[in-house]
């Protein structure tokens, strides 16, 4: 089924974008914007962004399984001190 009339792109063509982009990188967000560019195209009117999103949503591999999430917060907590010694006061 077309879901974007503009740039002739398919449910299946989405579909293969994010499962690519997962199979590439598994901690990656998918943005529409990103399964534009893999697939070679720029969005125009922005009219089936709602069924764009649909369907995207509907792939098996879109969402970042939850151990990943996990693991990613934990990584953000340990480099959140900038590297400034506890006792650091301006004078
Ligand atoms: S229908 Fe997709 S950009 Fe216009």
């Amino acid at each position: 089924m077309i879901i974007c009339h503009c740039q002739s792109i398919t449910d299946r063509d989405i579909r293969a974008a994010v499962d690519w982009m997962r199979a590439a990188d598994e901690d990656t967000l998918i943005t529409p914007g990103k399964v534009y560019r893999a697939l070679g195209k720029k969005a125009d009117c922005g009219g089936c962004l709602p069924l764009f999103l649909d369907t995207m949503h509907q792939c098996d591999t879109f969402v970042i399984p939850m151990q990943r999430r996990v693991e990613r917060r934990e990584k953000s907590k340990e480099v959140s001190d900038e590297g400034r010694r506890k006792g650091y006061r301006v004078p």
